[in-house]
């Protein structure tokens, strides 16, 4: 889809042809006219971002608010009072989409009260040709639509947007260029994640993600590693390297990168204390990667690991390339290469298809691997992916019940396995203080488990060997240990 205009284009010619070169002429002129109106107004103007989904969009939406701030947006998390609004949106399930459609309502009437906003929509959803139909029919309200492959060119949009007075869509099919150094506004001073790549290949059949994500295509890694050497001069302790299926990293570069062997190139870098990446496939799983895992000091000691379904005839119907039994074999490498690492996964409940027996077969995985916590999702049918034209959906009160009986398991596993560090000493990276109670900290384990301990806010960002006192459930209770002890 790409755009469509109803109106003369503004003479754009000015502007570098070159990126970033080009955002950043008009992140000025974006400022520009947000000076002049907040003079007229004689407050700033502010935004307001809301974002769903997963760390993809997470990260996005830290990029967005980077190229807003520099236009010189002043941020607020009362959506009442905001000038602009920005939606991040997912369309993984198909609760995410009329959620956002509610929220659109509620928009409208804000917009009564303050003619001065703008609304913009991107993201996942805005990747769907129907949604955007929806939209320019029964939301004419909305000013700024855009894809997930051009958030980079927010500036130039919403500029569009501000000299025309009218609604712009932008929303391109396929993979643009990976644009690099625009600004970003980082969520935490600490821990920043890091793209490594975008988009999937694999077409899980029940998955939306290749459709709204487009082909895969990875960074350069003197990209990525120049950008997590700056994020470590400002105070990064933790990265999180991000990608749908980040087993197959470099694969599609010029001179193939394998992902162990840029995990590697990572680790070298000086002042990085943590490596996290998520998310990984298991058929790409190679034995290279436990290898640099198990040596490494740095990459913490999480796996997650999408199981999906428990059952091989299930897992062929998902186009997911394993069977159970090879699934199991992974989980026996990891577990037997890092005894100490905590496995989560993501289970799809009630494919269509699913038999009492599959969804058996599945409850045996999750017995045999002992999954530390699983993301469970009852199955939902998306528009143009093979699965929703498959004949033999389930029947809502059998998903309902099958989701309840593995959400009794996961959690009966995950309790036994949580607080088996309980009386050790580990270390914590500090994230906040904690939200009930000022006297104390929350930070997190390598393994990601949560622990609160009695400190205060000066110990943010730092890692610090912590006793792990007591185990309660999914979290700990501990105390800061100094070296000496
Ligand atoms: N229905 C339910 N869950 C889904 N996921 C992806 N697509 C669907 C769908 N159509 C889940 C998968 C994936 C996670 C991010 O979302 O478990 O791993
Ligand atoms: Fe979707 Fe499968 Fe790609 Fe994950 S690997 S994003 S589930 S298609």
């Amino acid at each position: 889809m790409s755009q469509k205009k109803d109106w003369m284009l503004p003479d754009f010619s000015e502007a570098p042809e070159a990126e970033p070169d080009r955002q950043y002429y008009f992140i000025s002129q974006v400022k520009k006219l947000v000076r002049q109106r907040s003079g007229e107004l004689g407050r700033p103007l502010k935004v307001f971002s809301l974002v769903v989904g997963c760390q993809m969009n997470a990260r996005d939406s830290e990029k967005l608010l980077g190229i807003l701030e520099q236009a010189g947006y002043v941020q607020t998390d009362q959506e009442e009072d905001a000038d602009l609004v920005i939606y991040n949106t997912c369309t993984v399930r198909e609760n995410a989409n009329q959620k956002v459609y509610g929220r659109l309502g509620h928009l409208n009437n804000l917009k009564k009260q303050n003619p001065e906003l703008k609304i913009a929509l991107c993201g996942c959803m805005m990747q769907e040709p129907h949604v955007v139909d929806a939209i320019k029919k029964s939301y004419r309200f909305v000013d700024l639509v855009f894809g997930t492959h051009n958030i980079y060119k927010l500036a130039e949009l919403l500029y569009l947007r501000l000299i025309t007075g009218q609604m712009v869509i932008e929303v391109w099919d396929g993979a643009a260029e990976i644009v690099e150094d625009l600004p970003v506004d980082r969520k935490y001073p600490f821990k920043s994640g890091v793209n490594i790549m975008f988009g999937c290949n694999n077409f899980c059949s029940y998955c939306i993600v290749p459709y709204v994500r487009g082909r895969e295509r990875s960074r350069n890694p003197e990209d990525i590693l120049r950008e997590i050497r700056r994020l470590v001069s400002e105070g990064v302790v933790e990265v999180m390297l991000l990608g749908q299926n980040v087993n197959s990293y470099g694969k599609n570069l010029d001179t193939p990168v394998s992902f162990a062997e840029l995990l590697r190139r990572i680790e070298q870098i000086e002042g990085l204390e943590r490596i996290r990446f998520m998310t990984s496939h298991p058929k790409d799983l190679s034995d290279e990667l436990i290898e640099v895992m198990r040596c490494s000091q740095k990459i913490c000691r999480h796996f997650h690991l999408p199981l999906q379904s428990g059952s091989t005839r299930i897992l062929e119907r998902m186009n997911r390339r394993y069977t159970k039994e090879q699934f199991l074999e992974i989980v026996g490498k990891l577990k037997k290469a890092m005894p100490d690492l905590s496995l989560t996964t993501d289970i799809i409940v009630g494919f269509p298809g699913e038999t009492e027996e599959d969804f058996l077969e599945t409850m045996d995985v999750v017995r045999k691997a002992r999954f530390d916590s699983a993301f469970t999702f009852i199955y939902s049918k998306r528009t143009g992916t093979p699965a929703a034209s498959m004949e033999d959906q389930v029947p809502e009160n059998e998903v309902k019940d099958r989701f309840d009986r593995l959400l009794a398991l996961v959690q009966q596993i995950g309790q036994e396995e949580s607080g088996r560090d309980a009386g050790t000493v580990q270390k914590v990276l500090v994230e906040e203080v904690n939200r009930q109670d000022e006297c104390m900290v929350t930070g997190r384990l390598g393994n990601n488990v949560l622990v609160h301990f009695p400190g205060d806010a000066s110990l943010i960002g730092t890692i610090i060997p912590v006793k792990l006192t007591e185990s309660r459930g999914f979290y700990y209770l501990g105390e800061q240990i100094t070296e000496e002890e």
